[in-house]
Formats: C-alpha cells, sequence, structure tokens
C-alpha cells in the first residue's frame, strides 16, 4: 500500500481525495491544512489524521507519497521538507510563482531522487495522446491557442502577487499543452491589458494576455488568454503543410484536404488517469509513468514568467532551457 497525505484541503484537494479513495493501492493516512476546520472535514470524510502544521505532520506519520495542492502563494518549503524525508511528489499546477524557488525546489527533488510529478492532467486525455501521434512526423508551421473565461471569485485568484494572474494559475494548462504537443519555445514577446476588471476590488491581475511564441522548431504561434468573458473557451490548434489539428475540451478535429475528421475523447476521469499512474509509479518506482514531471512543469512555468517579463520590459525574452 502506497501510504499518502495531502496538503492543502481545498478545492482540487477534494479531486484528488475522491479518486485516491477508489484505488486499491492507496491508504490515505493525514490531511494538512492551515484552516483547521478544513482539514478536520477532509480527514472526517476519508478516515485521515488532521494537521494545521506541515512539520508535525512530516514528524509525525509515516507517507510515501505526498499531493501539494496548496494555492501558488503557498508552496513555502514544503517540496524541499519532503525531498529530505524520500516523499514522493505530486504537485499542483502552477509549482510556484518566481523560477528562484521553483529551481531550488526541483534541485532538491533532484538530488533526493524522489519520483515528482506535477498536475498537467490534459497530459492524461486520450485525444491529446492522439493528437500528438498525428504530429510526431508532420512540421509545424504555427500554433493558435487560448483561454478565455470569465473571473474567478475563490479570494486569492485577483491579488497577482498571490496566483500569478489568469496566465499562471490557468491558462498554464494550455501553456503546457502547447508544448507538449509543439515542442520546446525558445523565446516569447508577452503583451498584457489592465482594463474591464474596475467592478473587481483589489484586483491586480492583468485582464487579457497575449503571448508571442517562438519555438525551437522554428514554428511560430501565440497564446491569448482573458479573463472577461461571459463563457469558457479553451483550445490549441496547430498548423502545418495542409493539416489543421484542433484540440478543444475532449474533442480533436484534422482537418485536411478534402477531409475533415473528428474523434470524441473517452477518457472519463483525467485526474483519476493521472493520479492512479503517479500512484503506480510509486510503487514501482517507476518514474517514467507520470506525463508530466516537476522538471517538466520548471518549463511551463518559465514561458509564463518569461512572457510576464517581456511585456512589463518591451521586449522578447528568451528562454534558459
Ligand atoms: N489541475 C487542475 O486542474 C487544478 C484545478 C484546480 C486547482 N488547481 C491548483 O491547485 C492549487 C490549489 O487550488 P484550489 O482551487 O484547491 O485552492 P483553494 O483555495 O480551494 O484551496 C487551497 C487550500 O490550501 C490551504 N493552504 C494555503 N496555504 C497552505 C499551507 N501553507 N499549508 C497548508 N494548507 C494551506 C488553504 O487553506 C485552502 O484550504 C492551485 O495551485 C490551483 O492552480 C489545479
Amino acid at each position: 500500500m502506497v501510504k499518502v497525505a495531502i496538503v492543502g484541503a481545498g478545492g482540487i484537494a477534494q479531486t484528488h481525495l475522491k479518486v485516491l479513495a477508489e484505488n486499491e493501492d492507496v491508504r490515505m493516512v493525514a490531511v494538512c491544512d492551515v484552516v483547521k476546520e478544513s482539514a478536520e472535514k477532509a480527514a472526517l470524510a476519508y478516515g485521515m489524521k488532521s494537521y494545521t502544521d506541515f512539520d508535525s505532520m512530516l514528524d509525525r506519520e509515516q507517507i510515501d507519497a505526498l499531493f501539494v495542492c496548496v494555492p501558488p502563494f503557498g508552496h513555502e518549503d514544503i517540496e524541499e521538507k519532503a525531498a529530505a524525508k524520500n516523499i514522493h511528489l505530486l504537485v499542483e499546477k502552477p509549482i510556484g510563482l518566481d523560477m528562484a524557488s521553483a529551481r531550488r525546489k526541483a534541485e532538491a527533488i533532484k538530488s533526493s531522487g524522489i519520483i515528482a510529478a506535477s498536475g498537467y492532467c490534459l497530459r492524461y486525455i486520450d485525444v491529446v495522446e492522439q493528437a500528438r501521434h498525428y504530429l510526431a512526423d508532420k512540421p509545424i508551421g504555427m500554433v493558435s491557442a487560448h483561454y478565455l473565461s470569465g473571473f474567478v471569485n475563490t479570494p486569492w485568484w485577483r491579488d497577482l502577487a498571490k496566483s500569478g494572474g489568469q496566465l499562471i494559475e490557468q491558462a498554464t494548462h494550455t501553456v503546457d499543452l502547447v508544448r507538449y504537443l509543439a515542442g520546446e519555445i525558445r523565446s516569447v514577446y508577452g503583451l498584457m491589458g489592465y482594463g474591464l476588471l474596475e467592478d473587481k476590488a483589489g484586483a491586480t491581475i492583468p485582464s487579457v494576455v497575449t503571448v508571442g511564441l517562438d519555438f525551437v522548431s522554428g514554428a511560430v504561434g501565440h497564446i491569448d488568454t482573458a479573463c472577461i468573458q461571459p463563457d469558457w473557451r479553451n483550445a490549441v490548434e496547430v498548423m502545418g503543410k495542409d493539416y489543421r489539428l484542433t484540440l478543444s475540451g475532449k474533442s480533436l478535429t484534422i482537418t485536411e484536404p478534402n477531409r475533415t475528421t473528428t474523434l470524441e475523447g473517452k477518457t472519463q476521469n483525467m485526474y483519476k488517469e493521472q493520479d492512479d499512474a503517479f500512484i503506480e509509479a510509486v510503487r514501482t518506482h517507476n518514474p517514467a509513468l507520470p506525463r508530466s514531471s516537476y522538471a517538466n512543469a520548471l518549463h511551463t512555468l518559465e514561458v509564463s514568467l518569461a512572457a510576464y517579463e517581456s511585456a512589463r520590459d518591451e521586449r522578447r525574452v528568451k528562454l534558459h532551457f
């Protein structure tokens, strides 16, 4: 049995707890949240011990794997402490808000030898794999992606210093998917706007961001985000000579001369696929099973942070990877 603990008992933790409870190889041992009632509620529902102090949980419990489900600003040195105790990690996206601390964590993880996955769950949808398979031998000319939605009312979300804004907190899934499908990005050019959020008291995040992408392959592209929309739209379109591939939700459409093919995904629960892969990786000591490692998440974070730097300094920013 893999003994699992969770830190941060909010929205996404509930999703993990539900699927972990269905996994016969898992024993849920403990949960920690700085809000006592949140920890106690989750502990009661899933038969775990509850903590408000992370160090106490690590000291007192035998833990094989830890799910890190704190908000972007709350990572402190959770990952370093877990790695020092050889506890394997699944860290929710985004893994942080600055490269220096994320790199420090990545180093601690690497030198400990633990398995560290990150929560880029879209990678576990079957049509995403089918898209990768289709693109495997095709040169890409351009990528056009968007994550357009309404405002999120979670209290910390509107604060740029706490969430990183929509590009880092939500559209990070799109950034990661673009990298997964079209390969590494070597430089970015970001533009952002702050208007149209006057009714959101205290909001410091940009309302709209567009990021120009320059891929190592020579392809170009862009990702657009907006949190001022009445509905939710999210898609990645990849274009090459005589083809266009469009991934939107669980649907994949491939357009070729005289032929359009649409595939509807069959993946029921991407979180279950992701968490089962991670638990199996821990159980069998196979770090190849998770489709997004912590190191991968570091690349995705760098793209978004570089876009902000570019927008601020009004210049193209090269990536370090
Ligand atoms: N993979 C996905 O699809 C997905 C979906 C939703 C959220 N997320 C990510 O999960 C993370 C959490 O989001 P959420 O929606 O669950 O937020 P939330 O605000 O609902 O929950 C966060 C919880 O963490 C607790 N917390 C904060 N700092 C803590 C600390 N230092 N130690 C212990 N507990 C702490 C809070 O009290 C709260 O209960 C975010 O990074 C978010 O982007 C991922």
